[in-house]
């Protein structure tokens, strides 16, 4: 990507779909990463980093998806620095109208000495082969020092030097496991700026983690001194503490321009929308007080607060929430709201659906509208929701279900489900508690061996007559997966949660049996 002509303007990076998907608890399936992925482009990020090609056919699939559907962005695959991933991801992004490859080699004295224990001769000799391939496929190639911001300043500047000549057109400078804090951190990037032969030739960019709750502050620091693309993701979900959070960066950005005098193409109005689009798909809620898009951010508690507000808003109040795209009023469709209404409203609420899921969706709104007066954002976002889950080659699907509970007797429950070769099979299971026998009962069609780590039921809005949302997390063969669904019955909100978690990791087990077998070095894919 061209360097920005204004030398003011920041180029957001969005990772949510590669860093951010990685952590635990946030796998998508290509159908969520998509809708995401347009989202983002809508949201105005300069560069949506997709995922990292080489790590299974599924993610080489999804980056190539939204290479190919995905409009406006640079879209970018990660690649460790040998050539089997870098073809890889160069292949990913191939139809993109605008593709980057992004190649990493980590630098720091730990990272060599026991990861890839490697000399520093090695790891320039590495770095330079990796960028001038990718530069082979790709005009526009990323470099990551890894682990950079422990890395020996002289090594960091030579590595990052040879990159530059070999081609890299930006360069990142990784804060891996978030040990910087803003002034070391400030100080790496002005070193870098001063002592690299050519580096003004490339974008610099800030990758920073939040294990010291510093990501944000430490990429803020690090644009004082000149870098000029931040790497963030929604939500600032990521490994660990997670990543910098776009929507702190860019309101700090754009609250404080007095301060920074630097803009973004991002249209803040969308921050809010994408956010609850992510904690939807992935099922990982925002904290309530969330910087910018939590649920309390914009809520005045305190009298003195109220009273301050209703006389001048700004006595407490530095963003607007309309600014980030909280709407001021929730528009309650109920059930003689027609198909243009909810359709609108949808679109509005940031879905990008296609017209069978939005008949679809449609009858799901009219069943829910019979069962419960009005219906709000919320429940629409689940609704929605359940329709960017559904029809993605699940093997199965629930038919029924019935479930006896009381006190003093034994909980049993029965299922009926459909195969996705049109057989139904059904079973019984006696368990602890309802949810506990239905999940037993689904167990005995399947034959999941799953571990269940987390199970939640919550109201999707206040009403008694309100949606319930369950969302259940299992453990497979040292693996996490989440699904969440909907139901106005808890019950069977927990069975069809619990049978889509079941069919991710059917899903998955089916896609590892397919990997590549490319002689691939057994480096540790980055958690980072
Ligand atoms: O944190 C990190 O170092 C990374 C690199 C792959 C850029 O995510
Ligand atoms: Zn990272």
């Amino acid at each position: 990507m061209p360097a920005p002509t204004d030398p003011n303007r920041v180029i957001v990076f969005d990772t949510t779909l590669r860093d951010g998907e990685q952590s635990p608890g946030c796998s998508m399936n290509q159908g969520e990463k998509l809708e995401l992925a347009h989202a983002l482009a809508a949201l105005g990020v300069d560069v949506i980093e997709a995922g990292f090609p080489i790590a299974s056919p599924g993610d080489f699939e999804s980056v190539q998806a939204i290479a190919r559907q995905v409009h406006g962005p640079v879209i970018c695959g990660l690649a460790r620095c040998n050539p089997a991933d870098i073809d890889r991801a160069a292949d990913a992004v191939a139809d993109a109208a605008r593709p980057r490859v992004h190649v990493f080699l980590a630098t720091s004295s730990i990272h060599r000495e026991f990861k890839l224990k490697m000399s520093r001769d090695e790891v320039v000799r590495r770095a330079v082969e990796g960028v001038k391939r990718a530069r082979d496929r790709v005009e526009d190639v990323e470099f990551s020092p890894e682990d950079a911001a422990r890395t020996e300043l002289d090594f960091l500047a030579e590595v990052v030097e040879k990159a530059v000549e070999a081609g890299a057109t930006t360069l990142n400078i990784p804060d891996t496991v978030g040990y910087a804090v803003p002034s070391h951190y400030a100080g790496i990037i002005r070193h870098l700026k001063q002592h690299v032969r050519g580096i003004d030739r490339c974008v610099l960019s800030v990758h920073c983690h939040d294990d010291l709750g510093l990501a944000v502050a430490n990429s803020l620091a690090a644009l004082t001194e000149g870098a000029r693309q931040v790497e963030c993701t929604v939500n600032g979900i990521g490994e660990r503490a997670g990543n910098t959070s776009l929507e702190e960066v860019v309101m700090a950005l754009h609250t404080r321009r007095d301060f920074y005098g630097l803009s973004t193409g991002i249209d803040t109005r969308h921050l809010y929308p994408v956010s609850r689009k992510l904690s939807n798909v992935t099922g990982m809620q925002v904290q309530r007080n969330k910087a910018i898009v939590g649920q309390n951010a914009f809520a005045h508690e305190a009298g003195i607060h109220q009273d301050g507000m209703l006389k001048e808003r700004s006595t407490y109040e530095i963003m607007r929430p309309e600014d980030v795209g909280i709407p001021a009023t929730e528009l309650v469709l109920g059930k003689h709201s027609g198909r243009h209404a909810l359709k609108q409203r949808v679109a509005a609420l940031g879905y990008h659906l296609t017209d069978d899921q939005l008949n679809r969706l449609f009858d799901e709104f009219k069943r829910l509208a019979d069962r419960k007066k009005e219906i709000y954002d919320a429940d629409l976002e689940a609704l929605a929701e359940n329709q960017l889950q559904a029809g993605t080659g699940s093997v199965w699907a629930l038919e029924g279900f019935t479930s006896t509970a009381g006190t003093g007797s034994q909980t049993s429950a029965a299922v009926a489900l459909r195969h996705q070769d049109g057989s139904v099979r059904r079973d019984a299971a006696v368990g602890n508690g309802p949810i506990d026998a239905l999940f037993k009962a689904i167990n005995r069609v399947t034959g999941a061996q799953v571990k269940v780590v987390d199970y939640r039921v919550r109201s999707v809005t206040q009403d008694m007559d309100a949606l319930g949302e369950a969302q259940v997390e299992v453990e497979h063969a040292g693996r996490r997966s989440r699904a969440r669904a909907v139901s106005v019955d808890v019950v069977e909100a927990s069975a069809l949660a619990y049978l889509e978690v079941v069919n991710r990791v059917a899903s998955r087990q089916l896609r590892d049996r397919l990997k590549p077998t490319d002689n691939v070095p057994t480096e540790v894919v980055p958690g980072a």
